[in-house]
């Protein structure tokens, strides 16, 4: 196949470490170097530039950078004409400090700073640009280019977080919230669909939190985003994450039971089960808020799989507040769902307070996994004999086999040999393993 750039084009190599927004945010930055002639490769030795797009949410993640550019050392040294960027929430945090612990990288760039990156790399802006500017940096990056597109993809509505809960980065690293206007996502949702996608997960640190002007000029919540994204012909599924339980507003609730587009499934993080941790946590709600928000959500939509984020250690975490989490758990029945030992983040309120015993966290942290597994198993049990429908997003290992996801987010694996990418298809369900089921197709 002939390089559509051409065979003088660069290529450039993309590490994605940390969350979604970071995968979508590393797409529009390989289509604003596109723009520059860069060619995506999958071959850091080839590679005419190396961006590590990084994630700054626990110090194990911050740290991985560190080692991977340790690891760029011989490459850099035997070109030295490579460029090395570092991008993300890790050079929004560290900014200078990263070339001078790291004189290897060459630019460093924050998150709202993408559209800048081809300027930098032409030497026409700074080499560290980790400024929050006014503008919407979607606005500056180029339109996708018109090819087709994987059935399923991520869209941005909103970016930051307001909430600041005590241990988190988000709110320093990605700034306040700041929601992309409706025009611009209708717009960007229906090219989508034009070239082929049919499941469009929106993305925010706080999308629920998204809110704006509408198309009949009146103010909009998150909910009213999604009735108007379910209009789009074509639009099969639409999803959401991540969500804070308190702007899960009436609308949106009604919303999962009134759109069929959207999908049964809710990543709500609740982070302990224990009120004493939530308020040191500074969530704003209680546990007991949060039980009975999943209630409402369940009249909604009954079959509503939930997932969420636990953190275990967090300062001051007691044995009793503990099983108040695992409590939770029980009461709630969670699909699946991450969860962490606290990490101490500097410049976060929690960062100074004591820290729970290390080896105590862990013993909690395994316990909650246990538990969580077994959830998560018995959930994808119940799924065995049940006809679901399998959006195919690639073709398996195995010749004729189809991989997709379930409106539930689970990976099916199907024989499927006649069948396309991008078909939704109705398939039993016949087995489950670790991480994903196996089906067959249905009539
Ligand atoms: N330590 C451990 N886990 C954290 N998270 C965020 N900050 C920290 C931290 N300092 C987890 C939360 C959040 C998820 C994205 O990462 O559970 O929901
Ligand atoms: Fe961080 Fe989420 Fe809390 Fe915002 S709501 S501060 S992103 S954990």
């Amino acid at each position: 196949m002939s390089d559509p750039a051409g065979p003088a084009a660069k290529k450039l190599f993309i590490k994605t470490y940390g969350c979604q927004m970071n995968v979508y945010d590393s797409q529009r930055m390989a289509e604003a170097m596109g723009a520059e002639g860069y060619v995506l490769t999958e071959d850091q030795a080839e590679a005419d530039m190396v961006l590590l797009n990084t994630c700054h949410i626990r110090e194990k993640a911050a740290e991985k950078l560190y080692s991977d550019l340790g690891r760029l050392k011989p490459l850099k040294a035997a070109r030295p004409d490579l460029k090395i960027g570092v991008a993300g929430c890790v050079a929004q945090a560290e900014g200078a400090e990263i070339i001078r612990r790291m004189p290897l990288v060459d630019l460093v760039v924050g998150p709202q700073t993408y559209h800048r990156l081809p300027a930098m790399l032409r030497g026409e802006a700074p080499a560290i640009l980790t400024d929050f500017p006014e503008e919407d940096k979607f606005d500056h990056l180029p339109e996708r280019r018109a090819t087709r597109r994987a059935p399923a993809a991520f869209l941005t509505v909103q970016e930051g977080c307001d909430k600041f809960c005590a241990f988190c980065v988000v709110p320093y690293t990605r700034g306040a919230e700041v929601s992309r206007p409706v025009a611009r996502i209708v717009h960007e949702a229906r090219d989508l669909v034009a070239r082929g996608v049919r499941e469009i997960t929106l993305l925010g640190q706080n999308v629920n939190g998204w809110h704006g002007i509408g198309e009949d000029g009146r103010e909009w919540g998150f909910g009213r985003l999604i009735r108007a994204l379910g209009d789009i012909e074509g639009l099969d599924r639409i999803r959401y994450t991540t969500s804070h339980p308190n702007d899960m507003a009436d609308d949106l609730i009604a919303a999962h039971r009134d759109v069929p587009q959207l999908m049964p499934y809710l990543h709500l993080p609740v982070q302990s089960g224990s009120d004493r941790i939530l308020k040191a946590m500074n969530r704003r709600h209680t546990a007991d808020q949060y039980l009975r928000l999943i209630d409402r959500i369940r009249e909604a939509r009954p079959d509503m799989m939930l997932t969420s984020d636990f953190i275990v250690g967090f300062p001051g975490e007691t044995d009793q507040d503990h099983d108040a989490t695992l409590r939770l758990i029980e009461q709630v029945g969670f699909g699946t769902a991450f969860s962490f030992k606290y990490s101490p983040r500097p410049g976060t309120p929690a960062y100074d307070r004591p820290e729970v015993e290390s080896a105590v966290a862990d013993a909690r942290l395994q316990e909650l996994q246990a538990l969580l597994t077994r959830q998560q198993k018995a959930t994808q049990q119940a799924m065995v004999g049940r006809t679901l429908r399998v959006l195919f997003e690639k073709s398996g290992r195995m010749t004729g086999q189809m991989v997709g996801k379930s409106d539930y987010l689970h990976s099916v694996f199907v024989d499927a040999p006649e069948a396309r990418i991008g078909d939704l298809a109705k398939v039993r369900i016949l087995e489950t393993a670790a991480n994903s089921l196996r089906g067959e197709l249905s009539a």
